[in-house]
């Protein structure tokens, strides 16, 4: 399944979740091509600290401006991209299964959404494959009278042709530091609430 992690407005997470879904998925067992069309190349660098500091699984990173597609049936693609590459993204998206939509929880994080789906139309006009586009919050506020989250939320769902998870990622310090040292979150710190939220996320994703 090819699986393009996308939004247009930058620091909306993509590469995060880019980076722990790969991680994931590789310690399930999974054979998984990943690709990072950034030319910010966030998903090369972690993969390669990784690899510095020697933790395993080691994670294979292909920094590319377009994918490719020759991969046997059974692996799973991940494809991390950004909006400074909007023809990689394009790409992406044309061949892509699905795409998974990370949200911030603000309006403009939402009116932005709106944009990128717009992109994503105009990217599959022509093609006859059914695209799925899954939706969720991310960095959402741990505080529960911070409605921002729930708007968010409630604004995804009126948008059209989204599937939108009733599973967030929430704002916590743990997705910065993980990265840094080239772990994910269920690696650095194996039962917190981060870890759990996000292997809910991940296995809703490929169950
Ligand atoms: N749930 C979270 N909690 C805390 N920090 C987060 C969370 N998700 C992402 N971040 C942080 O937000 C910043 C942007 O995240 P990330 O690089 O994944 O976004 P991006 O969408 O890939 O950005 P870009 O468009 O620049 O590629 C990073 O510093 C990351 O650590
Ligand atoms: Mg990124």
């Amino acid at each position: 399944m090819i699986t393009v992690v996308a939004n247009l407005k930058g620091g909306s997470g993509k590469s995060t979740v880019s980076f722990n879904l790969l991680a994931w998925l590789v310690g399930q067992g999974r054979e998984v091509k990943a690709f990072d069309l950034d030319p910010q190349r966030t998903l090369s660098d972690v993969a390669q600290v990784r690899k510095e500091d020697g933790i395993v699984p080691a994670l294979q990173v292909a920094a590319v401006d377009r994918p490719s597609f020759d991969h046997a049936a059974q692996v799973e693609v991940i494809i991390d991209v950004g909006a400074a590459n909007l023809e990689g993204m394009r790409e992406a998206i044309r061949h892509a299964d699905r795409v998974i939509v990370p949200v911030p929880p603000s309006q403009p994080d939402v009116w932005a959404t709106q944009r990128f789906l717009k992109i994503v139309a105009d990217a599959r006009n022509g093609t006859e494959k059914t695209l799925e586009i899954i939706a969720f919050v991310n960095r959402a506020d741990t505080h529960h009278a911070v409605r921002e989250s729930d708007d968010t939320e409630a604004a995804l769902q009126q948008l059209p042709g989204i599937t939108v998870l009733p599973l967030r990622l929430y704002q916590r310090t743990l997705y910065r530091r993980s990265m840094s040292e080239g772990m994910a979150v269920f690696e650095l710190w194996r039962g917190s609430k981060g870890a759990d939220e996000f292997e809910a996320l991940a296995s809703a994703l490929y169950q």
